[in-house]
């Protein structure tokens, strides 16, 4: 229960905040897409920013999801602390439960748990986001390719993996209507 606990307030931390805080820049959630993660936060204040927002969100995933690992928990349980992870950073105790889409804690995630199965979605992600200029498309797919690549790589996982994959595209309804309606926004010039 504490690992899951642990997942939660962790997770709860939203790295966006404090960076763009920290730079003296305006919260995340007021501009651009409204989404205090990596993809906006490059849309509004550029790679440098946006790569620290990256970095701190796949970091603080990881020590919740290490531990249970590391003290033996089934799949299952490794599972539901990462989940309380991604949970925490789409429901943030300490931001008024408005939190993101838990695409770049879900990869700190799976870099624990399935690490090649990360760094694949990864690669499929940073290929899309380049191709297509489109953040939350590539995070879509990447979301899908997750637990198929599990299914290969790391059979296991599959369910929890799919899990978390549910979560994020669940996260991810405006962006799904906006490309169905053609006008979301690119990663600039929005
Ligand atoms: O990482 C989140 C991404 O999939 C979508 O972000 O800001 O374009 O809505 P955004």
């Amino acid at each position: 229960m504490g690992w899951i606990v642990m997942g939660y307030l962790s997770g709860s931390w939203l790295a966006a905040l404090s960076v763009c805080r920290l730079a003296g820049l305006g919260d995340p959630r007021q501009h651009g897409s409204l989404n205090p993660g990596f993809s906006n936060v490059l849309r509004l204040y550029g790679p440098r920013l946006a790569a620290a927002t990256l970095l701190l969100d796949a970091l603080k995933a990881m020590p919740a999801v290490l531990g249970a690992k590391l003290i033996g928990y089934p799949v299952w349980l490794q599972g539901l602390v990462g989940l309380a992870v991604l949970l925490g950073h789409s429901f943030p105790l300490w931001h008024g439960f408005r939190g993101g889409k838990a695409v770049s804690s879900a990869f700190g995630v799976l870099l624990v748990l399935v690490p090649q199965v990360a760094l694949l979605s990864a690669a499929v992600w940073a290929l899309l986001a380049w191709w297509l200029r489109t953040a939350a498309l590539a995070s879509l797919v990447s979301a899908l390719v997750a637990p198929l690549a599990c299914g290969w790589l790391a059979p296991e996982y599959v369910m929890v993996v799919g899990g978390f994959s549910l979560l994020v595209l669940a996260r991810h309804g405006l962006n799904i209507r906006r490309l169905r309606r053609g006008d979301e926004p690119p990663f600039r010039g929005s």
